[in-house]
């Protein structure tokens, strides 16, 4: 059983404590496995199922569901998307480098295959900023960053991330590939 809390039951010291603690780039190769979104969606639709995590209820959204866990050590959240009691699309967020001394979580996003064009992705993505702003605010941080790294290749992704993160992405590599990526950055608060 993944142990689960709501990130707004913690206080902004449990909070940073996870954050700092966690030593990413350690982690290498098992961080990408554990934010590749398409791994997120398949392994908690299948949890899920099998009673092997107990998401909570999302604070904002109804039709959201919640898990924190720490995988190896690295905090992550997850957002679900419920539809007729399936999970239908997640976002997952991991603490990355901090942006000008603000914390910065790397996010990924994915929609079941069956479910995709329809708008899912990007509500998602939305309702998990909208539930992050409340619960970070709330927690005491002074401001919250996220990130999306999308391959220059994936151009439906990038209409997502034009759209939530930034218009104004940057040139970068993407670490895991090797291969030529957009990092889009937006500050949620
Ligand atoms: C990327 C992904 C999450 C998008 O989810 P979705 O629910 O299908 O997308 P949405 O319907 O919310 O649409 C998002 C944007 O893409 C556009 N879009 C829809 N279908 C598209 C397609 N087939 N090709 C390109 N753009 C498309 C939409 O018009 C919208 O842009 P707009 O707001 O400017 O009109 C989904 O395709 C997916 O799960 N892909 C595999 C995993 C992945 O690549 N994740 C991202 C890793 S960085």
């Amino acid at each position: 059983m993944i142990s689960a809390i709501a990130p707004i039951g913690m206080t902004a010291d449990a909070c940073l404590a996870l954050l700092q603690n966690s030593t990413i780039e350690e982690h290498g190769e098992l961080m990408a496995a554990m934010t590749d979104p398409m791994n997120a969606l398949i392994s908690f639709q299948q949890a899920l199922a099998t009673g092997g995590v107990s998401p909570q209820m999302a604070e904002l959204h109804n039709d959201v569901l919640v898990l924190f866990d720490h995988p190896n050590g690295v905090p992550r959240f997850t957002y679900a998307l419920v539809r007729e009691q399936s999970v239908v699309a997640v976002a997952v967020f991991v603490p990355t480098d901090p942006i000008d001394g603000t914390t910065c979580f790397n996010s990924g996003y994915a929609v079941d295959q069956r479910h995709r064009s329809k708008g899912l992705g990007k509500e998602i993505t939305q309702k998990a900023f909208d539930e992050l702003t409340e619960g970070f605010r709330r927690a005491g941080f002074p401001g919250l960053y996220v990130e999306a790294i999308v391959s220059t290749s994936n151009e439906h992704s990038q209409r997502l991330a034009n759209r939530l993160f930034s218009d104004s992405p940057t040139a970068c590599t993407d670490e895991e590939s090797g291969q030529p990526a957009l990092q889009y950055v937006r500050r949620l608060f």
